[in-house]
């Protein structure tokens, strides 16, 4: 597959490793130039881009940034990917931390809502996963199918082909893709919540969702 990531950090300087190893042919991008990325691009074999660039003909996107960043993002990611392409986003909201005050979300949009808004028309192709598993537990303990105690990922996003696609992306990495319900929905995995940042596997997964609250905390508000 063409796989266009958008942020080479932690998570997506691990995805695009990971994802190169499975034989993609990966776009990365950054802020800045693609020379500041020779070094992932040659140990990895990505070709690093332009952020305007990454997602030409992807056919998956993967936005992977502090989510303060995302109105910084080029208007034009979701139409340069294939039609249908779907966009997972891995952002986090963290108000204290990071990203400060955004009044939408401390008023009950979720994360994942900001982002495809952000994004634009094709909101309904926008996907949350790997928001919740720390970068280096996602490089190293992915695991074969059917292994004992694999860790499972909460998948957040409209039912169809697009999700489909990420389910069958998140078992190749090595991990038990779990059902999260839809955009609307992503609060459940959203920091603070009961799954966020735990290994757990399907059970547990399926388990901790159920248990969340919609309720933000005062720790994850500005
Ligand atoms: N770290 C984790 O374990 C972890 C786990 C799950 C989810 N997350 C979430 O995933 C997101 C990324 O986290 P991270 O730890 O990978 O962050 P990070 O290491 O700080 O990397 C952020 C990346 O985003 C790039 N970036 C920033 N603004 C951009 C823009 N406008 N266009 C393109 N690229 C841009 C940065 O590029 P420059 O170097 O050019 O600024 C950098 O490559 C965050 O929302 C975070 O909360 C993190």
């Amino acid at each position: 597959m063409k796989i266009g990531i958008i942020g080479a950090g932690f998570i997506g300087g691990t995805l695009t490793r990971k994802l190169t190893a499975l034989g993609h042919e990966v776009r990365v991008s950054n802020s800045r130039a693609p020379e500041t990325l020779a070094e992932l691009a040659a140990e990895t074999g990505a070709h690093a881009v332009l952020n305007t660039e990454a997602a030409e003909d992807a056919d998956l996107v993967i936005v992977s940034i502090p989510q303060k960043n995302t109105p910084d993002l080029p208007s034009t990611i979701v139409e340069s990917a294939k039609p249908g392409a779907p966009i997972i986003e891995t952002n986090n909201y963290y108000p204290q931390q990071r990203d400060g005050l955004i009044a939408e979300i401390e008023n009950g949009k979720t994360e994942t809502a900001w982002v495809a808004e952000h994004l634009g028309s094709r909101a309904g192709d926008v996907v949350k996963v790997f928001n919740g598993i720390f970068w280096k537990h996602l490089l190293e303990k992915g695991a074969p199918a059917g292994s004992a105690g694999r860790i499972a990922l909460p998948v957040a996003g409209a039912d169809g082909a697009g999700k489909k696609l990420v389910f069958d992306v998140v078992d190749a990495l090595g991990f038990d893709p779990v059902d999260a319900g839809t955009v609307e929905q992503s609060w459940r995995q959203q920091p603070g919540t009961p799954v966020y940042g735990k290994d757990y596997d399907a059970d547990g997964v399926k388990k901790a969702l159920a248990e969340a609250s919609e309720v933000r905390t005062a720790e994850w508000r500005a």
